[in-house]
């Protein structure tokens, strides 16, 4: 069993996929923290209605490094091993990162290394690609950037619109990230340099 916290901002239906699928009792991880720099987020809500520990705390003028020293003694109240973003929307700072190395899970709606930062889905339909997805990567020191647990491909439509892509990468978004999460959970991860490595059940 790993503990495991979940920072978002929004409305939060990646955290409700990766809750199911604990609840279901098919990842061994217990949820001991969800938190948000949003305190009317959606998400928040939800994990109170569902009684996870819950905890937000605004941004409210700290610098970057001062509000990641809160996030830290949260995660480290809760002892949290593994760390799940969840479209939480503050970048986290280096010394943060460093504290929990491949540790960090965060999903991004593009195939990375293409379309990075905001707006994945509405850059992919400008770009006239084909072929989009998500991703499930390790967080590192720079923004979209570590190595990849899992990818999936998700087919770009001509009549696409930003909206219509984010909803059909979304549904693909909440199968992928509780895979992932159970991969690390499971241990069954390798990682050499850039590539991550599944090992059998
Ligand atoms: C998702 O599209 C995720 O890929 C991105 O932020 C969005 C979060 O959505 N990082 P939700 O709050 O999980 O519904």
């Amino acid at each position: 069993m790993k503990n495991v916290a979940i920072l978002l901002s929004g409305r939060g239906s990646n955290f409700m996929a990766l809750a199911g699928a604990v609840e279901e009792g098919k990842i061994p991880a217990r949820i001991v923290l969800v938190f948000s720099d949003q305190p009317e987020a959606p998400g928040l809500a939800e994990a109170r209605r569902r009684s996870y520990p819950a905890v937000a705390i605004p941004v409210g003028g700290r610098k970057r490094e001062a509000y990641d020293q809160l996030i830290l003694e949260e995660l480290l109240k809760a002892r949290a091993e593994i760390i799940c973003l969840a479209g939480f929307m503050h970048i986290l700072s280096p010394p943060l990162v460093r504290r929990f190395p491949n540790r960090i899970l965060n999903i991004h709606p593009s195939l990375l290394p293409s379309f990075t930062g905001l707006h994945a889905q509405g850059q992919a339909v400008k770009w006239g690609v084909k072929v989009s997805g998500c991703t499930v990567h390790f967080v590192d020191e720079q923004l979209d950037h570590g190595p990849i647990l899992l990818q999936r491909a998700v087919p770009v439509r001509d009549d696409d619109t930003e909206e219509t892509l984010a909803a059909r990468i979304l549904e693909e978004e909440h199968r992928l990230y509780p895979e992932a999460l159970r991969l690390v959970c499971e241990d069954r991860l390798r990682i050499e340099g850039r590539r991550v490595r599944t090992t059998k059940d």
